[in-house]
């Protein structure tokens, strides 16, 4: 019994495998911002999710080695920022390692003073309520401080790799 508990707990998964299954699972795609040194920093993020409604508190996982991460730790504060379909220029900005993701972007300080770009679909802006290793990436909770959905329009979708587009 115990054996088989251990060869079901620690399974041999390809990384492979393990993307390619998982790319099954159709998202939407957010961008993660935050300031620190009066700089805006932020980068793109398909593992966000909703997490309890009392409190409201919502989640997403960073790679250990995001340079947003230590960011977002000595702010305290972060902004996710869903994106719409227009928006797969910048999505593609900002999964990039640049040094300047903002240029060129419009954005307006949301009240913890975390970016808020243009025409997202929605901003939810967030205080960092813990965060807890989680194997090669750190799971991140926010405790909501605002949030809105006031651009009409329909979202990117992120499918088996590729982006797309909802058609209701
Ligand atoms: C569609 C898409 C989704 C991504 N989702 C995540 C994610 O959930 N977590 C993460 O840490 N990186 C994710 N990335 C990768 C980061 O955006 C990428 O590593 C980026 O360069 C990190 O930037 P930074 O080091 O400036 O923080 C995603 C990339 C793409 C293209």
């Amino acid at each position: 019994m115990t054996d088989d508990l251990e060869a079901t707990s620690a399974p041999t998964i390809d990384a492979a495998h393990y993307r390619r299954v998982l790319g099954h699972f159709c998202t939407g795609i957010t961008i993660i911002t935050t300031v620190s040194d009066c700089q805006p920093a932020g980068f793109t993020c398909v593992s966000f999710t909703s997490v309890s409604l009392d409190p409201p508190l919502v989640a997403f996982l960073a790679q250990t080695t995001s340079s947003t991460l230590p960011k977002i730790r000595e702010s305290g504060v972060f902004c996710v920022n869903v994106l719409s379909e227009t928006q797969e220029t910048i999505c593609r900005a900002f999964a990039a390692k640049a040094v300047d993701k903002f240029q060129g972007i419009g954005w307006k300080p949301g009240a913890t003073g975390s970016p808020v770009l243009s025409e997202v679909l929605a901003s939810i802006d967030c205080r960092v309520e813990a965060e807890q290793p989680a194997g090669d990436h750190i799971l991140v909770l926010g405790r909501v401080v605002e949030m809105n959905a006031t651009y009409q329009g329909q979202p990117l979708l992120f499918y088996r790799g590729g982006y797309g587009r909802f058609e209701p």
